[in-house]
């Protein structure tokens, strides 16, 4: 029955708080490899959340991945004021155009009747190009209001399909299988516990800006992601999980 099925979702919530060591868990039915459209049910969930927590005038700072552009696919304006402005978390990490942490701001901004800024910046950049990138007045603006944002959403991705779909060169992908890389978030590599085993190059928001964040939100589900969901949780700062059902199951069977 339907009351069933939001009585389990709270039963499985609060399972996934005490699992992961999360503030507040939101979780949608169904599973998002099956059936897309999951994702826009998550991203309902999360335009509501956002509709309680903005304050006039706030920043947030969003990833790429099509799990945030769900969310932008259904944004719709956040407050009265329409004063919300969006910017990309990091530059570019090697994503097609749909997918572009820019290009969901931006669309993101147009559904909430907000503005947006973008960050113009290539990628793979070399180490020498990033330092004369972040020392560009312009640039080095847009790092700045990056890393004062009030909010950052953002997904997480199972470590190897991402490196696959930023066709990142091959010895990057044996060295992620080598140090048996299990998630990717923010253009950051994790294993199992959480560590650090690959970044790539690129402007904006550094994982350790999170500390600094008000609301952390993460949304990221399906059975294929479980796994990656735990490994970022295990050091990974975030206030929010917003998930669905079978990326939950999965979690709790991993524990
Ligand atoms: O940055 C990309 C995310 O980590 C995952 O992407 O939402 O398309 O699975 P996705």
């Amino acid at each position: 029955s339907f009351m069933g099925e939001i009585s389990g979702l709270e039963v499985l919530e609060k399972r996934i708080k005490e699992t992961l060591q999360v503030e507040n868990v939101i979780i949608v039915p169904g599973n998002s490899d099956e059936d897309p459209w999951i994702k826009q049910e998550m991203g309902k969930a999360c335009v509501s959340y956002l509709k309680e927590i903005v304050k006039s005038g706030v920043t947030i700072a969003v990833t790429g991945g099509s799990t945030v552009a769900a969310v932008a696919d259904v944004m719709t304006p956040l407050n009265e004021q329409d004063d919300l402005l969006f910017v990309p978390a990091r530059g570019g990490v090697g994503e097609k155009v749909e997918n572009q942490a820019s290009r969901i701001a931006a669309e993101m901004a147009k559904r909430a009747m907000g503005d947006y800024r973008m960050l113009y910046v290539p990628d793979p950049i070399s180490e020498r190009t990033y330092q004369t990138l972040i020392n560009e007045p312009s640039i080095h603006e847009m790092v700045q209001i990056i890393k004062n944002a009030d909010i950052v959403l953002h997904g997480v991705g199972d470590a190897l399909s991402m490196a696959r779909r930023r066709k990142t060169e091959l010895s990057i992908l044996d060295k992620l299988k080598e140090a048996n890389a299990v998630s990717e978030a923010f253009g950051y590599y994790f294993d199992e516990r959480g560590d650090i085993v690959h970044k790539v190059r690129t402007v904006g928001l550094q994982l350790e800006d999170l500390l600094g964040i008000k609301q952390v939100i993460t949304i990221a589900g399906g059975k294929s992601k479980g796994q990656a969901i735990a490994s970022y949780f295990q050091q990974g700062k975030s206030d929010l999980l917003i998930t669905d059902r079978a990326a939950a199951e999965q979690i709790l069977k991993g524990n």
